[in-house]
């Protein structure tokens, strides 16, 4: 999260000669004290904050596709006549301003405010949802935005309530972002919306039938309309000493606490797990001073998952920065002080974090009869099986519009997006999700940016340079682009993104040729 930019450009309250302005380039300028992008798209002329609310991207670097403007950091979609946040990971809607032209010249005028909406028809007589994180938190904002006034209430099983789950294994575990930036929102933010919370009470029951949900100290809560909404858990693997006090999983604000904690008192740390959770600890803790022995079981840290050469390159960044691998091997046993491994070698290590993936929480959907396929099943309009119960984010196994299959993806943006797309449809306004699944992970100062989705490829191409950060890896099967990776290529990423909206593999050809 980085401070708002100082004002830079022209001013444009005195106003741009109107040719100047490039079609759908936005320019960066200011307004009223604050950064402001002026956008010409066809006969219109937009004015926006310039700053991204999810982490401050600059929104001048991002891309216009047709009257939206996208962040290029982890590609937030913003409502170009409007300012408002269509697209997570931003929540919030950007400052808007009218423009006005004179003289052959675009003046940026006052601020506008974003007209509210009413629903028309009373919608749902109560709407619970069931899980409070990223798909959750989301889609009680949606459904105020789509002016529903019923009752909303958001059960959590974890405190503080929404926070901000990609940070917890990135500044905020290597000690560089404040725990005050973690919570979503502060808690006046849901009084406001007049959204009634439950934190720390979790849901051990369902009945669609009666369409109730009976919380752990065993009150009962009715709905009209449901959201499941309750994430994944981290498998812990079944070695022995896997029980341990100073063995570590990580979803939570209190399991980064507690790694947080155990760090602070240990040189030592080892790292089970190759992939993305397990790499970004890695990296947190070397931030943090300790010396870090991740083991992996496959050849290459994220290889099944990127590819080899990927796998390589992200291998290198972590020796760069002293992180010592231990590949094609696993945990036999873990004891205080040790981890041994199936080789023999037996590493020291006061802290042990494991990040081995995680299994959707299901049991409730299960118990209920719910369908689920390593997933909770739903349809594009993210309905279960059980009618007026919905469900997104980590648990939800959703058809993907451009593979035509069911997927279950465990992404923030696209959680986010999906208990979103849910809130609209639990009223009456749903359309069909299509949205391009998006993540990212950072590796000290290497970000990796990843739209589409290939859980099997039979190839890859990589184009540009990797060691030089300067990169796209296309992932293909049967020829077509499916997902493709950038490094150093934000905007690259972004107009990737948009040709795969369209189904546009022709584009997305042009897009990754060099
Ligand atoms: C440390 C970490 C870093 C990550 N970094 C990235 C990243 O950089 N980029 C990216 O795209 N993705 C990242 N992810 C993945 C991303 O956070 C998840 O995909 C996303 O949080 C899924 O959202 P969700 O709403 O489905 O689940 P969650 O955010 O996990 O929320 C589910 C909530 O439901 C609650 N719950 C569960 N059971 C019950 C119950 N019975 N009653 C009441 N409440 C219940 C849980 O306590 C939890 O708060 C990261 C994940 C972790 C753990
Ligand atoms: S900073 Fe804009 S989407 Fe994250």
């Amino acid at each position: 999260m980085s401070e708002p930019a100082v004002p830079s450009g022209p001013d444009l309250v005195a106003g741009v000669p109107i040719e100047s302005l490039l079609d759908g380039i936005p320019l960066l300028g200011h307004a009223h004290g604050e950064p402001v992008v002026l956008v010409e798209r066809g006969a219109d002329l937009f004015a926006v904050g310039a700053t991204c609310t999810h982490y401050g991207g600059p929104l001048a670097e991002g891309l216009v596709v047709e009257s939206t403007i996208r962040c290029p950091w982890h590609h937030a979609c913003f409502d170009l006549r409007t300012g408002e946040a269509t697209g997570a990971p931003a929540l919030s809607d950007l400052p808007c301003f009218g423009v006005v032209t004179r003289d052959g010249h675009a003046r940026v005028g006052d601020k506008r405010s974003l007209p509210s909406r009413k629903l028309s028809g009373q919608g749902p007589s109560s709407i619970v949802v069931l899980g409070a994180g990223a798909a959750g938190a989301a889609a009680v904002e949606a459904l105020r935005r789509e002016g529903y006034g019923g009752p909303i209430t958001l059960i959590g099983a974890e405190p503080p309530g929404p926070v901000d789950r990609p940070n917890l294994s990135k500044d905020y575990l290597a000690g560089t972002a404040p725990e005050d930036w973690i919570p979503l929102r502060p808690d006046s933010f849901y009084d406001d919306l007049g959204v009634t919370r439950l934190i720390g009470t979790p849901a051990t029951a369902l009945d669609t039938t009666r369409r109730q949900v009976t919380l752990a100290d065993r009150r009962t809560l009715a709905y009209d309309r449901l959201l499941l909404a309750t994430g994944a858990e981290p498998v812990r693997l079944s070695v022995p000493g896997a029980d341990l006090p100073h063995v570590h999983v990580l979803r939570s604000l209190a399991d980064a606490r507690a790694i947080i904690a155990a760090a602070a008192g240990t040189r030592r740390a080892a790292i089970i797990g190759s992939s993305f959770i397990g790499l970004e600890v890695a990296a947190a803790l070397r931030q943090r001073g300790l010396e870090v022995d991740v083991i992996g079981r496959d050849a290459l840290p994220l290889g099944r998952v990127l590819g080899e050469a990927l796998g390589r390159f992200v291998k290198s960044v972590h020796e760069e920065h002293g992180v010592r691998f231990h590949l094609s091997a696993s945990p036999r046993a873990i004891r205080p002080g040790q981890v041994e491994l199936d080789n023999g070698e037996v590493l020291a290590a006061d802290l042990v974090v494991m990040g081995v993936g995680v299994r959707p929480r299901t049991a409730l959907a299960e118990a209920a009869g719910l369908r689920v396929q390593d997933g909770v099943v739903v349809d594009a309009l993210m309905q279960t099986s059980a009618p007026g119960v919905f469900a997104a984010g980590d648990i939800a196994r959703y058809p993907e519009a451009r593979l035509g299959e069911l997927v279950r993806i465990e992404h923030w943006a696209l959680a986010e997006r999906q208990g979103q797309a849910a809130a609209r449809a639990m009223l009456g306004l749903g359309r069909a999700f299509r949205d391009v699944p998006f993540f990212w992970s950072a590796h000290y100062d290497v970000t990796l940016s990843y739209v589409g989705h290939a859980r099997q490829w039979d190839a890859v191409d990589v184009r540009g340079d990797l060691a030089a950060r300067d990169a796209t890896i296309v992932f293909r099967r049967a020829g077509a682009p499916l997902a493709v990776v950038t490094v150093g290529r934000d905007r690259l990423s972004l107009e990737i993104e948009a040709a795969l909206e369209r189904n546009d593999h022709a584009r997305v050809e042009a897009l990754t040729r060099s």
